[in-house]
């Protein structure tokens, strides 16, 4: 059942942290969030360690930080090891706590769920799925299609185990079959008998991939257009389109879409061998991103990036929260510094009604001076590497 945009779901289950743990990580030496269920607001100046709160609770969901960067970068400098936990509790009152531990010197990370082990990480994304919104989420827009790629992986591998299993195998199957092709090009050889076993697991993998990438696309087309007009309240209509790297067109069936991307490795060997990479594949998809059916690069002004940023990540909120029936987090960094009034009151509203937020300010000047802050909602001040809950007469770190 869908309702102004958004369908209906019945069986969501509502996840939200209510303490988060944070130990020699960034510069965040030992650090209590006594999280709200609502709006977690962190105010500070630049460098005091908003944003380390927020990658810290990205290793939480992720096991890993958003950043992509190295877990060893994320150790406080001089510290042997660093620990992150979270304490959450499901809207039934089922309590969960997840522990993340690294070791700086075995160079080893540890996960553990309900106290328990998690042997493949993997397993464990999209228990708590995550939405985050950054400076670094303008290259979904701006940058190059790599960039929409990753978006897309993110938002479907918390969505879906099997698309996860499929992209991790995928790139390593493009590692060696690339490997292959390089090594052959310097030898000056004919890779094609050393190919075939790998051509069949790429097509195999690669058609898993470009089918969820499709079909996913299909499905969130319509809530990108409702966030958007939310947003903007105009007459603006996003739209997206999905570019593969072979035609699709007319292939419906596994076997086609297989078939296609066969033919189409056979069509372009010559070229993959001169370039001594693989040519044809998802990693060569595209996302289009349109505005009135015009492409979005080249001609959107800089506040119509910046609503189909906001646009796609809340697209992304709604797409989780039904595709895994559990609310994600959201994660707003340095988010409403950078809009006007209107349309940071619009985003607030829209936060507001989505479940548990982070939000990272250099200044709350734009929340409503009567806003309500005793409530599901907090504000923490951030402060070299402590936080505050202000409200709060004691000091929490
Ligand atoms: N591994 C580390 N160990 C100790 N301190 C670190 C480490 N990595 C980063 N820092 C420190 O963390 C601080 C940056 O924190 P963070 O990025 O969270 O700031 P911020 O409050 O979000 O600032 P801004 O408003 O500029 O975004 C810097 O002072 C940096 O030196
Ligand atoms: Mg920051």
């Amino acid at each position: 059942m869908w309702v102004r945009g958004y369908r209906i779901v019945r069986t969501t289950c509502i996840v939200r942290f209510e303490q988060i743990h944070i130990e020699n990580f960034r510069n965040h030496r030992l650090t209590n969030l006594p999280a709200a269920q609502g709006i977690n607001v962190l105010v500070g100046e630049n460098g005091e360690g908003k944003t380390n709160v927020l990658e810290a609770i990205s290793f939480l969901c992720l096991t890993k930080s958003f950043f992509g960067n190295m877990d060893r970068h994320a150790l406080k400098f001089g510290a042997k090891s660093f620990t992150i936990e979270g304490i959450a509790r499901s809207q039934a009152g089922r309590a969960y706590s997840i522990r993340v531990e690294y070791s700086g010197e075995e160079s080893r990370k540890d996960v553990f769920l309900n106290k328990a082990a998690v042997e493949k990480f993997s397993s464990i994304v999209g228990t708590f799925p995550l939405v985050v919104l950054s400076p670094e989420s303008a290259a979904i827009t701006f940058g190059p299609p790599a960039e929409r790629r990753k978006f897309l992986d993110f938002v479907i591998s918390q969505s879906s185990r099997v698309y996860l299993e499929d992209v991790l195998d995928y790139r390593r199957i493009l590692r060696q079959r690339n490997k292959i092709l390089i090594d052959a090009k310097i030898a000056k050889t004919n890779p094609r008998k050393l190919l075939e076993p790998w051509n069949t697991e790429l097509i195999e993998r690669g058609t898993g991939i470009v089918l969820r990438r499709r079909s996913f696309i299909e499905e969130f087309q319509p809530i990108i257009l409702h966030v958007y007009q939310e947003l903007a309240g105009s007459e603006e209509i996003p739209g997206l389109r999905y570019a593969p790297s072979f035609d699709l067109s007319g292939a419906t069936s596994e076997k086609e879409v297989q078939n296609r991307f066969e033919e189409e490795l056979e069509r372009r060997s010559v070229e993959e061998r001169r370039s001594g990479s693989t040519v044809v594949g998802p990693h060569r998809d595209e996302l289009e991103l349109l505005l009135n059916e015009t492409s979005l690069k080249g001609f959107a002004s800089q506040g119509q990036h910046k609503t189909f940023q906001i646009a796609l990540k809340m697209g992304e909120f709604h797409y989780l929260r039904e595709r895994c029936h559990e609310t994600p987090v959201v994660l707003l960094d340095d988010v409403f510094s950078e809009l006007d009034a209107q349309r940071a009151e619009r985003l607030l509203n829209v936060v507001m009604n989505l479940g548990q937020a982070f939000i990272t300010t250099t200044s709350d000047s734009w929340f409503p001076p009567d806003f309500d802050w005793s409530g599901p909602h907090r504000r923490f001040t951030v402060h070299q590497g402590s936080v505050f809950h202000e409200e709060a007469t004691n000091i929490i770190s």
